[in-house]
């Protein structure tokens, strides 16, 4: 039997719904700020995406951008302003920065309390040890496209394949705090799919599309596709979608999966900040 789709737009749109009532009942509007730092239009459209949400329901946003020649310090100096402004809830830096830019002096100068990207030590840290404060969009996000499908996360063998800090390394984290047995892989690991045909949840957010084959896939696995490539004018995730289908038990679509996901969260998690600021 083919599996069930996971619909990450219903499931974000829900969010929002509840982001947009919770945004009306505070004092100050919310106001998420982003950096961006150079031109690569993948940011750009995921950054226009977001600031197109926060209108939606009643969060301001504001953008800065800088360009490819930005220096560090001028980046680091205008999140310290932002860090200072009582009008600003969040401060976000899309990723990746200008490949001259030390990437980890930039995020860690955000204050742990505006970090609505999660990126920040204090937050990471705060992760680890089980307290989910301020946690990474998309990987929240994929945490709810789970247990969307009422599957308790204890007990599972999950495989990642990413090791980042925007996705891999929270979501492992995220796993662990639900008791889930968590393997991490990534573009050095040797027999990806020894990894991934043992995996109850398998994630992917790798960007190479068709990594994932329908022979690396267990039956009846929840399949959650967080890549993203192209294929001539099509956007299309890391996973075979139309073989690994007929496979797993639930599978997310791309586009439709954990994009809308990844800006709900972020939304939820600028109120969040809005709150406490
Ligand atoms: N680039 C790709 N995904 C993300 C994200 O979730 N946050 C930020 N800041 N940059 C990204």
């Amino acid at each position: 039997m083919p599996a069930n789709l996971i619909d990450g737009n219903k499931l974000a749109n829900q969010i929002l719904e509840k982001v947009k009532k919770e945004a009306a009942g505070l004092k100050q509007k919310p106001c998420l700020a982003v950096i961006m730092g150079g031109e690569n239009p993948a940011s750009q459209l995921y950054v226009q995406k977001k600031q197109q949400a926060c209108k939606q329901v009643g969060i301001e946003s504001k953008l800065f951008s800088f360009p490819e020649s930005v220096a560090e310090q001028e980046l680091i100096e205008k999140i310290q302003e932002l860090n200072d402004d009582s009008a600003v809830s969040g401060v976000l830096v899309q990723l990746p920065l200008p490949k001259h830019i030390n990437r980890n002096n930039v995020l860690q100068t955000i204050s742990p309390a505006k970090d609505v990207d999660g990126f920040t030590a204090e937050n990471l840290g705060k992760l680890a040890l089980g307290i989910e404060e301020m946690v990474s969009c998309t990987a929240s996000g994929i945490i709810k496209l789970i247990e969307s499908t009422g599957t308790k996360l204890e007990g599972k063998n999950c495989c990642i394949v990413n090791h980042s800090i925007v996705v891999g390394r929270p979501l492992m984290q995220l796993l662990l705090n639900r008791n889930a047995t968590v393997s991490i892989c990534h573009e050095f690991t040797k027999n990806l799919s020894e990894f991934t045909k043992k995996a109850d949840v398998l994630i992917s957010a790798v960007g190479i599309a068709g990594l994932i084959k329908k022979e690396m896939v267990k039956v009846g696995a929840i399949v959650i596709d967080a890549g993203i490539a192209r294929n001539g004018k099509k956007v299309v995730g890391d996973v075979d979608f139309d073989a690994v289908k007929e496979v797993a038990s639930f599978i997310t679509p791309v586009p439709g999966g954990v994009g809308p996901m990844t800006v709900a969260c972020l939304l939820e998690n600028t109120v969040k900040a809005a709150r406490t600021t």
